[in-house]
């Protein structure tokens, strides 16, 4: 099902509450881990491209504060909007996610694990991250990519909707599979 995102209705059958929070959370995932989010959030220095996920070309470094290494800062090339000219991708405040929290090709338990840690996820209450997910420019960028990239599943609204039932349903997370 790419490109869609189930909503959350279609887990009202599971009746057992931590069974109904995990799948929540696994529906959410699919967003997570989508090249257009998970692109921005490497647990090393440098972010990746396209749907293959390859080393960002030209290579550059996240630098202090993730906006890029002096004469290669991100908004030396990426605007507030996507370029209708070149192929530069834009947002405002176009940078990379902190490395402490970076999950790029982890798996959605160990996502969940890590979002649900304020000690790793960059400080933030569960309402916090359900509130940045729902309002951030860079986040709503994953939903109109710009010129033929593929936009993360469902909508941004979708994704905040399901992250609300995920969290007051208990934020259940899957356990890893063994
Ligand atoms: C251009 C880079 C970029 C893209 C694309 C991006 N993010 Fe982020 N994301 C960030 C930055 C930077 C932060 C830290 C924001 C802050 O602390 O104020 C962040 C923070 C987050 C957080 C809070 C937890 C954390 O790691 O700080 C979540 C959840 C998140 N992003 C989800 C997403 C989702 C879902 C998408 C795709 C639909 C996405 N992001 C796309 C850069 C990006
Ligand atoms: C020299 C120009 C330049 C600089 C500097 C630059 N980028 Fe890019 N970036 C590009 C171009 C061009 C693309 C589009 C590549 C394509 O789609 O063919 C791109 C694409 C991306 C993408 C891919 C989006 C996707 O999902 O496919 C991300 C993420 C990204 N850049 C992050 C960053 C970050 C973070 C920085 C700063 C640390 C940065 N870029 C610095 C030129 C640049």
């Amino acid at each position: 099902m790419v490109g869609e995102l189930r909503p959350v209705s279609a887990f009202d059958g599971l009746r057992d509450p931590d069974e109904r929070s995990v799948a929540l959370f696994e529906e959410l995932g699919r967003v997570l881990v989508h090249p257009r989010c998970a692109n921005c959030h490497p647990s090393d220095d440098q972010p990746r491209q396209g749907m293959d996920q390859l080393v960002h070309d030209p290579p550059v470094w996240r630098g202090v504060g993730g906006v890029g290494v002096p004469g290669q800062s991100c908004d030396t090339c990426h605007q507030a909007a996507n370029s209708t000219i070149s192929r530069v991708p834009g947002a405002p405040g176009w940078r990379l996610a902190s490395a402490e929290s970076g999950w790029l090709g982890r798996s959605p338990a160990a996502i969940c694990a890590l979002l649900s840690d304020p000690e790793r996820n960059g400080g933030w209450t569960l309402d916090g991250l359900q509130q940045h997910l729902a309002n951030d420019p860079l986040i709503g960028w994953g939903w109109a990519p710009g010129r033929d990239r593929e936009p993360a599943p469902g909508s941004q609204a979708l994704a905040a909707e399901l992250a609300r039932a995920w969290i007051d349903s208990g934020a259940r997370c899957p356990e890893e599979a063994p």
